[in-house]
This record gives C-alpha cells, structure tokens and sequence, in this order.
C-alpha cells in the first residue's frame, strides 16, 4: 500500500501530494508542526500534541483551520488506514500560499494543514548511552512554538553528527537549555533538574509526562536554569522526546559523564514512561 497523507481535507498517496511555491511554508517557515508517536496502532497523548500545536499556532498569530476534535478524527482514521502499528505522525500547518510578501493578509488564511504517518522501530527496552556534542545556543527567544524554522537545530545536529555524537545539546551562556530535537534533564543530589520552559526551551509533551511522573516516583523536581558546570558533576542525565522516549547520557564532547552507565533515576522514570505507554 503507498504511504498515504491528508493534505488540506483530501487523502492520496505521499508522492502524489503538491505544494504551492509561494506556500508561506516553504518560503518563510511560517508554520508550525507536531510529531505524536503511534504505538500498538493508538497515537499516543494526541489531545496533548494538539493543545500545543494551538498555542504554537496563535504564538504565529495563526487561526486553527478546524476545531482539535474534529482533527482528532481526521489524524486517527489515517492513521488506521495506513496500517502502521509502530511510528509516527508528522503533522504541519503553513500559513498556506499567498503572493509573496513578508506581510501577511488579514485572517482568513489559505492554510496549508497535512499530517502524514512514518513506521519507526518499536522502542528499545534498555536504550544504549548517547554522546552529546555541545553548542552555543544561538535560536530565537521563542522556542515555545513549535516552529518549523528549524536551521539553527538542523546545523546543530549536523555538527554532532560530524564528530560521531547522537544529540547537539544547546548551552546559553553557560546555562543549559535543551537538545536539538530533544528536552535535557540532569539529576542532582537526587533532584531532577531541568530548565524551564519558555524562551528557549520547548514544552516537550514528554517532558510534561516526565514531570507529572515525578511526585509519585517520590522524585524531587527542579524546574531551574542549570549550569553546564553543574550538567558535567550531575550523578545523572538524559534526554527526552516522542521519538526517544529517554536515552540515558554517556558522553559530553568525548568525555563520559554521569559514571557511564545509565542511573538509577533515569531507569525508573524509564520504566514508568513505559508503563504509562502499555497502560
Ligand atoms: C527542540 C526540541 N525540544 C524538545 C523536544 C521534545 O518534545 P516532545 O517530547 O514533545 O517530542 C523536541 C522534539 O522534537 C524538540 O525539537
């Protein structure tokens, strides 16, 4: 069966599918996006994916082309039919194709709104370590929305990739903020650490989860600017997204950290993610 897309209310087959040249998408990044992962056929935390893609939306001053409950409907019979039991979602919205111009006209726009599904291998039970390579955190202030100008993450990750580490991690100042494609998390004195949301870091649907994990986990939280100091005498750290789920860190720019094994923190906030998922 050809991967299928809903692409502005019509399904057809991926490769089928057209956009406009002057879809403000592609000609500004003036769009946002999500990625909800499918497991055992269900999207899983759909309602809170579409929760942050709204606020994304009107963070661009952009109007939801339809109600969530509607688009609810629409993402979870294609991703019936594209029979994909493990994988992703990848859904965007653009401001849609109006003649250039870096004004855009009065509501209402001609949006341009798909979302698509891609198999991913079913998620690993004891993950391996990743190395992250450091960056200056060089984004805009507004990494809350979810933006699909994605340069600065992209050459982050690139040059990760160019000296063989997994994850770009991005420092502010001295002040960690997040990864790439990823939320940072370290664990200190038995506290989880992690930098707030907001200017420079991404409410991650699985950070949130993580956090509302915690207090029944008995694990302290600290949602707090950390030092990258603090990040290298961490007992523990890891990353966390949809993607991932949590990978535990083995290495900072070469060197090991967090005794090079994954940590008893991250193991247990590990298994109740999991057990969250099959629940
Ligand atoms: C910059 C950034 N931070 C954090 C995350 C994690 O977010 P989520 O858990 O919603 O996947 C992502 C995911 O793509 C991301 O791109």
């Amino acid at each position: 069966m050809p991967q299928l897309i809903w692409i502005n209310g019509r399904v057809m087959p991926l490769a089928e599918a057209k956009i406009g040249v002057e879809d403000r998408g592609f000609q500004f990044a003036d769009g946002v996006y999500e990625v909800v992962r499918i497991y055992d056929s269900k999207l899983f935390a759909l309602d809170e994916h579409l929760e942050r893609l709204a606020r994304s939306s009107a963070g661009i001053l952009l109007t939801m082309p339809m109600a969530a409950a509607k688009l609810a409907g629409e993402i979870a019979a294609l991703t019936a039919r594209s029979g994909v039991a493990e994988g992703m979602l990848y859904l965007q919205l653009t401001r849609g194709v109006s003649p250039r111009g870096h004004v855009f006209a009065p509501e209402p726009h001609q949006h341009t709104l798909l979302f698509y599904v891609m198999p991913l291998d079913p998620p690993a039970a004891a993950p391996p370590g990743v190395k992250l390579h450091r960056v200056e955190d060089d984004r805009w202030q507004r990494c809350c929305i979810k933006s699909i100008a994605l340069l600065p993450n992209v050459l982050a990750k690139n040059a990760a990739a160019a000296v063989g580490a997994d994850e770009a991690v991005f420092v502010d100042h001295g002040v960690v903020t997040e990864c790439a494609a990823s939320n940072f998390f370290a664990v200190i004195g038995g506290k989880l650490v992690t930098h707030p949301v907001g200017a420079k870091v991404l409410p991650g649907i699985t950070r949130q989860i993580l956090l509302e994990l915690c207090p029944s986990l008995g694990i302290p939280v600290s949602e707090r600017p950390l030092r990258e100091s603090e990040a290298l005498a961490a007992e523990e750290m890891f990353i966390a997204s949809t993607t991932r789920e949590i990978n535990w860190v083995s290495h900072w720019d070469g060197r090991v950290v967090g005794g090079g094994s994954c940590g008893a923190v991250t193991r247990r906030l590990h298994q109740a993610l999991r057990e969250r998922v099959t629940g």
